[in-house]
């Protein structure tokens, strides 16, 4: 069966691959023709995810599932949660956002945080979100180069390694993204035999 997943992003699009069973045929934007940046104007991540996942139903007729992901830090009172990619302005720097996150917590005591990812689902005019939570802290420095985003500050509850210092599979195997595909997963095993 073709599923797009409703992304420009090479990172995600790999790390969601890999988990995904080989009989979906897994379609980004760009193999379905679609070059627009789907706007991402929605005040929740929840609902960010539905935009997308309309917009390719819309225009394009797909079965589809789109993510959306945000940092929330205790601290800042949930910031940046739904404005995690343009914390620090519109250029979408990884590098400036981490900064502005560092600096922001540098007197903080209290350095917990957790993403958050919301997979909307449109399959054959139904809907469905799948939500998954991985708890954290924020570190004082960034460590590691794997990963993106905000991978090198955030270090996950029980281990001592930022997320940028795992492996993928590591990183799938606890992070929020894997929580929210892992039901997605299941999902689709339940419903498509
Ligand atoms: P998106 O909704 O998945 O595009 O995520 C919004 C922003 O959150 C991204 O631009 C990244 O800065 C950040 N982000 C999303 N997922 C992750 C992750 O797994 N690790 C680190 N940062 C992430």
């Amino acid at each position: 069966m073709k599923l797009v997943f409703a992304t420009h992003n090479e990172n995600k699009f790999r790390e969601v691959k890999a988990l995904l069973p080989n009989h979906l045929e897994l379609l980004s934007l760009n193999d379905i023709g679609c070059h627009d940046e789907i706007p991402e104007t929605a005040e929740t991540i929840e609902e960010n995810a539905i935009l997308k996942v309309e917009f390719v139903n819309r225009h394009y007729g797909f079965n589809c599932f789109a993510d959306d992901t945000g940092l929330e830090i205790k601290a800042l009172n949930g910031a940046p949660g739904v404005y995690s990619a343009r914390y620090a302005g519109d250029a979408k720097s990884s590098t400036a956002n981490m900064e502005k996150v560092l600096e922001e917590l540098k007197d903080e005591e209290d350095r917990s945080a957790r993403f958050k990812t919301a997979i909307a689902l449109s399959m054959d005019g139904h809907q469905n979100m799948f939500l998954g939570i991985c708890e954290g802290v924020i570190l004082k420095e960034p460590r590691g180069d794997g990963g993106f985003g905000y991978d090198p500050i955030f270090q996950p509850d029980g281990f001592d390694q930022s997320f940028a210092e795992m492996t993928l599979t590591q990183k799938s195997d606890i992070g929020h993204r894997g929580k929210a595909m892992r039901q997605l997963i299941e999902y689709l095993s339940l419903n498509n035999s």
